[in-house]
């Protein structure tokens, strides 16, 4: 699924506009104390003229609805991730949901999942009328679905088997693939973090039958909204693509180009579609991708380099896999779970240091409670029990990120 990125067709030209002027740069701290009365955001977007430009000649053109510059995107983003098919919806949570679909999953059937991730992952079974079955991370240091769990919880009907990237570094996806091969299972891997990440020099996304990506505003390819579905699969993306779309055997777009007669509804659709607004700014963001995972990647190793010298903190993962992680967040592990919440308080307050938990387990949320009582996962819970997710973007500079160590080695001390 390797190869090299195949050219790609610009979308239609639209007549030119005068520019977008351009967004102020924000402000740089000017002195110590004036920075310190500057927030440390955990996560900054910021556009730049060409993105603003795309936009703008998209609202001129007219096309809002999915179109040619979706389809533009689409084809960048199969190329650049060595996959047949992308096909972009409106939401990661509705990727996984048509991925889950195309794997036939319905009442009956079992699907195991991490509980160390997003809602979102579980919530989508349910949409099927599966059941999520929860297993636990491989511990402290890679906060990963662990392989052992998953063979362990599998059943007769055990259908599916979920990944996901937990901040963009690679989960075991070459041994889940093998298990599920074993096992004839279908393995689904929940990308949202881990746009252009890898693992063994093959690209995350890639592993299973489908892999699902996030746009939303905090992620590392952000477009405010929208995911992709991908897949090598025909038939999965052509369910994909007519689902998204209310399952009608026409789009307006087709329509809009001369397509005549009516239409069918042969399954029951959503509308999950994105909008050309979205599509052009992803695309015109998805061009800066890799440089500025790049400096994701330089942000997270002075981070791990200069956390070595905290004794009471753990920092998930190897060091080695910061070179193919897309970096999405910061996770680091507090010794003593009683401490963070003041911990965090004082970070914000004190400090101007914003910080998240990422992830309170999902089995411990009141819905999956109600419907699955009694689950336990002792290093899930332990780990999301000290976990503070600190400030990480691409843009950051060095000195913010020296106000988190400082705030963080001022407030962990004993
Ligand atoms: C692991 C994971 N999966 C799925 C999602 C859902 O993404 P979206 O908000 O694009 O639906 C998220 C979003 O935060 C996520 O972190």
């Amino acid at each position: 699924m390797s190869g090299e990125p195949r050219a790609v067709a610009a979308a239609p030209a639209v007549p030119a506009a005068p520019a977008v002027p351009a967004a102020p740069a924000p402000a740089q701290a000017e002195s110590p104390l004036d920075s310190l009365k500057q927030l440390v955001p955990l996560f900054d977007l910021r556009l730049e003229q060409p993105d603003l430009d795309a936009v703008a000649d998209t609202l001129r053109s007219g096309w809002l609805s999915m179109g040619p510059r979706t389809e533009a995107f689409e084809e960048l983003f199969a190329a650049q991730l060595g996959t047949r098919h992308a096909v972009a919806v409106s939401s990661c949570t509705a990727a996984l949901h048509l991925a889950y679909a195309a794997a036939g999953i319905g009442p009956g059937d079992e699907v195991i999942v991490p509980s160390y991730t997003f809602t979102a992952t579980a919530a989508a079974v349910l949409y099927c009328g599966g059941t999520p079955v929860f297993a636990d991370v491989i511990g402290d240091h890679d906060l990963s679905i662990d392989p052992a769990e998953v063979e362990r919880l599998i059943t007769p009907r055990t259908k599916a088997v979920v990944a996901v990237h937990f901040a963009g570094y690679a989960a075991p996806v070459d041994r889940l693939a093998a298990l599920c091969a074993e096992r004839e299972l279908t393995l689904i891997e929940d990308a949202a973090h881990s746009p252009s990440a890898t693992l063994h020099g093959r690209k995350l996304g890639t592993f299973g039958l489908a892999g699902a990506f996030s746009l939303f505003s905090n992620k590392v390819l952000s477009a405010g909204e929208g995911g992709l579905l991908v897949s090598d699969d025909e038939r999965v993306a052509t369910l994909a693509r007519r689902l998204r779309t209310h399952a009608m055997t026409l789009t307006s777009w087709e329509k809009h180009n001369g397509a005549q007669g009516a239409y069918d509804v042969p399954a029951l659709g959503y509308n999950y579609r994105i909008d050309e607004p979205r599509s052009a700014l992803a695309l015109s963001r998805l061009h800066r991708l890799e440089e500025e995972i790049d400096r994701r990647r330089q942000l997270t190793r002075r981070y791990r380099r200069e956390l070595r010298s905290f004794t009471d903190v753990c920092v998930p993962f190897r060091d080695e896999q910061v070179d193919t992680s897309s970096c999405y967040v910061m996770p680091i592990l507090l010794g003593d779970p009683a401490r963070r919440d003041e911990i965090r308080r004082r970070l914000r307050q004190e400090h101007g240091i914003q910080t998240s938990i990422l992830y309170p387990p999902v089995h411990r949320f009141s819905v999956y409670r109600e419907r699955f009582p009694g689950v336990s996962l002792p290093r899930t819970e332990a780990a999301s029990s000290r976990e503070v997710t600190i400030p990480l973007f691409a843009h950051m500079t060095t000195v913010q990120q020296d106000r988190v160590l400082a705030a963080l080695a001022q407030e962990l001390s004993p």
